[in-house]
């Protein structure tokens, strides 16, 4: 069976390393075998789920487009396009939003982080944030979301939406139950400053997170003033448990070069951190700075990703549109 996989990410600045090796270092790897359709969404709509600066917001949304292309997607082959850019989005989040059930979004551990202690001010676009998440996914009968680990929930919702909608409208199989493509190991990659905490575009210090955008300079700072414990590395991978900051470094440089925990662990075994952190560096700097510069480049090319979003919003509105008509239809509208 063809895989249709769809996934999404949010213009709202700094996209890092985690957002890389979690979500579009998988996205460019599905977009490079031949029987896969993708659709790669930049999710301007859940953005604005909190406060955004609209010139910013438009920067940003160039930004993602440009690091999609320069991580490796070809726009040729997947559609990228920004989602506020096809309306079936947003008709589609309202008729769901009258299938999922309170309860369900009561459960939802990232509105209650992203929300804060003041619930009463978050807006309502926040809380029904994974309902429109879940339109993004059915609208194009996806098989499979290639995501982070912190999305896993926002993906079970999905599911009970689309199984709810089947069986309430009698429409067997009208909805795909999408599969979740979530990485086994480093799925979730944690900040350079608290290994206990998610590296995240909104950490106020720059230094929990590496840019896709930074650049060699700012990579090795980055890396040297990571923190760390007094300990030398490991010999197994049972030694890394209560060792965040090490598990997270180890497991950074093993997904950066594609080789497994247990290898890295035995290249290292007995070493001290500032022998590791030169190698990983290293590694990361190889990486990282040809997608920056590529970055960088593209984004004074507005004319080409213009003319990407374009034709993306051309493709995936086709599709969208004919979905949104049956379901109008299912409805009774
Ligand atoms: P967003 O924009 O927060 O993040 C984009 C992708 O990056 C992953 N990610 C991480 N992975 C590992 N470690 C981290 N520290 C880390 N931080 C972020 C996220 O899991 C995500 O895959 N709700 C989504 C966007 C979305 C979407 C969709 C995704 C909207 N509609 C439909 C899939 C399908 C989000 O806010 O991602």
């Amino acid at each position: 069976m063809k895989k249709k996989i769809f996934s999404g990410v949010q213009p709202t600045g700094n996209l890092h390393l985690g957002n890389y090796l979690g979500a579009i270092k998988n996205f460019v790897k599905l977009n490079n075998e031949v029987s896969n359709d993708c659709v790669f969404c930049v999710v301007d709509l859940h953005a604005i789920t909190v406060t955004q600066d609209p010139k910013k917001l438009r920067d940003n949304i160039y930004e993602t487009v440009a690091t999609f292309v320069a991580s490796g997607i070809d726009p040729e082959k997947s559609i990228i396009f920004n989602q506020s850019g096809v309306s079936a989005h947003s008709e589609t989040a309202w008729i769901l939003s009258c299938t999922a059930r309170m309860g369900w979004l009561n459960r939802m551990t990232q509105f209650k982080e992203k929300a804060g202690k003041d619930k009463e001010k978050a807006s309502i676009g926040l809380y029904s944030y994974p309902v429109l998440m879940a339109a993004d996914i059915l609208l194009y009968d996806t098989t499979h979301v290639p995501v982070g680990d912190d999305q896993k929930q926002h993906l079970e919702l999905c599911r009970d939406i689309a199984q709810k909608f089947n069986n309430d409208f009698t429409a067997d199989n009208f909805f795909r139950i999408p599969e979740p493509l979530i990485q086994k190991e480093f799925s979730r990659i944690m900040s350079l400053r608290d290994g206990s905490k998610k590296m995240s575009k909104s950490e106020l210090s720059d230094l929990s997170r590496i840019n896709l955008t930074d650049d060699k300079d700012q990579i090795i700072n980055k890396i040297k003033k990571a923190k760390t414990d007094t300990l030398p590395l490991p010999s197994t991978s049972a030694g890394l448990e209560k060792r965040p900051e090490a598990k997270n470094l180890m497991g950074i440089y093993s997904s950066l070069i594609d080789e497994n925990l247990d290898m890295t662990i035995g290249k290292f075994s007995g070493k001290n951190f500032s022998e590791f952190k030169e190698n990983l560096s290293q590694v990361l700097v190889d990486k990282i700075t040809p997608i920056s510069s590529e970055i960088k480049k593209l984004l004074k090319e507005k004319n080409f990703l213009d003319q990407i979003l374009k034709k993306g919003r051309e493709k995936a509105d086709r599709i969208a549109s004919e979905k949104l008509k049956k379901i109008q239809e299912i409805v009774g509208f």
